[in-house]
C-alpha cells in the first residue's frame, strides 16, 4: 500500500475553468499521492475530462494552480508536461493506423529515446527497442497482434494499443480517460487485467476516469467525485459507496449499495 501522507506527486489548488458564464471545473483541491491509483467519478458533464486537460496543460484555468512534485506547473505547455512525466491518451488519436501494432509501439518508444524520424535509416540498429516494444505488447495482452496493422484491431486492441503506446512514453503519472469506451462487455475484464497488473508494477501514479463502478471499486485507492464542476467527496472506495452525497449525486438517490 502507497505511504499515507506522503507529498503529492500531483495537486492542484483552487482549479477553476469556465467557458462562457459556465463553471466546467469549480475551484477543485485534489492531493494525489505517488504511486496510487486514483479514480475521478461522476456523472456525464460533471467535468472529469475538463479536469485531466487541466492538469495535463489542454487547457489553462480561470483560476488557481496545478503542482507537480511541488513546483507549480500551470503555465507550462502541454509538451512540457509530457516531457516531465505527465502521459495522457487521447482516444485513439495517437494510433497510426497504417503501421502494425508493433512498429506503433517502436514509434513510441523511439519518440521517447529522441531518436527521432532517423529511426526508419537506422531502424536495424535498434534491435534492443523492439524487445522492449514486444515485452510492452505482452503487458498490454497484445503480444500476438504485433504484425497486424493497427487499422485492423478491433476497437478494444486499439484501446490496449493506446495503453502501450502509453506506456511507451514511461510516463510517471499516466491518466486514463474512460479506457473501456465504447468497447464491448466481453473486452472490459481485459482491460481491467492490465490496469491491475501496472497498478501492481507499483512504479507508476494513475489517475483514471470511468463509469464501470464495479472496475473502479477493485482498481482504486482512492476515489474522487465530481458534480458540476465541484469535488463532493474523495476518500477511499468504502468511504465514497457509503457517502450520502455520492449515493445523491452520482447514483441518483437511490438504495444505498450494499
Ligand atoms: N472546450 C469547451 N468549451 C465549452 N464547454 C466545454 C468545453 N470543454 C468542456 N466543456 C463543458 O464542460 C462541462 C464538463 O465537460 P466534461 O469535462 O467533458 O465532462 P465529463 O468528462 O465529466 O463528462 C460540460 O458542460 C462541457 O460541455
Ligand atoms: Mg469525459
Amino acid at each position: 500500500m502507497p505511504e499515507k501522507n506522503a507529498d503529492p506527486i500531483i495537486e492542484t489548488k483552487n482549479l477553476t475553468i469556465r467557458f462562457g458564464g459556465h463553471v466546467a471545473v469549480d475551484h477543485v483541491n485534489l492531493r494525489i499521492e505517488p504511486f496510487v491509483l486514483k479514480s475521478i467519478i461522476g456523472p456525464n458533464g460533471a467535468g472529469k475530462t475538463t479536469l485531466f486537460n487541466l492538469m495535463t496543460g489542454q487547457y489553462r484555468p480561470s483560476e488557481g494552480k496545478v503542482y507537480l512534485k511541488g513546483k507549480d506547473i500551470t503555465r507550462l505547455s502541454a509538451v512540457a508536461r509530457t516531457r516531465l512525466g505527465m502521459g495522457r491518451s487521447f482516444q485513439l488519436t495517437n494510433i497510426f493506423p497504417l503501421l502494425t501494432v508493433l512498429e506503433n509501439v517502436r514509434v513510441a518508444i523511439q519518440s521517447r529515446k529522441g531518436f527521432g524520424l532517423n529511426f526508419w535509416r537506422n531502424y536495424l540498429h535498434f534491435s534492443g527497442v523492439e524487445d522492449e516494444a514486444y515485452s510492452i505488447l505482452k503487458e498490454v495482452l497484445l503480444e500476438e497482434k504485433w504484425p497486424v496493422l493497427a487499422s485492423a484491431l478491433t476497437h478494444g486492441e486499439q484501446r490496449k494499443l493506446e495503453i502501450a503506446i502509453l506506456l511507451a512514453l514511461e510516463p510517471e503519472i499516466l491518466f486514463l480517460d474512460e479506457p473501456t469506451a465504447g468497447m464491448g462487455q466481453e473486452e472490459v475484464p481485459a482491460i481491467l487485467e492490465i490496469l491491475q497488473r501496472i497498478k501492481e508494477a507499483g512504479d507508476r501514479t494513475m489517475l483514471l476516469v470511468e463509469h464501470k463502478m464495479d472496475m473502479i471499486m477493485t482498481l482504486s485507492d482512492t476515489i474522487a467525485v465530481l458534480q458540476e464542476g465541484r469535488l463532493i467527496a474523495d476518500g477511499d472506495p468504502e468511504e465514497i459507496s457509503k457517502s450520502d452525497a455520492v449515493q445523491e449525486a452520482y447514483l441518483g438517490g437511490g438504495a444505498k449499495r450494499e
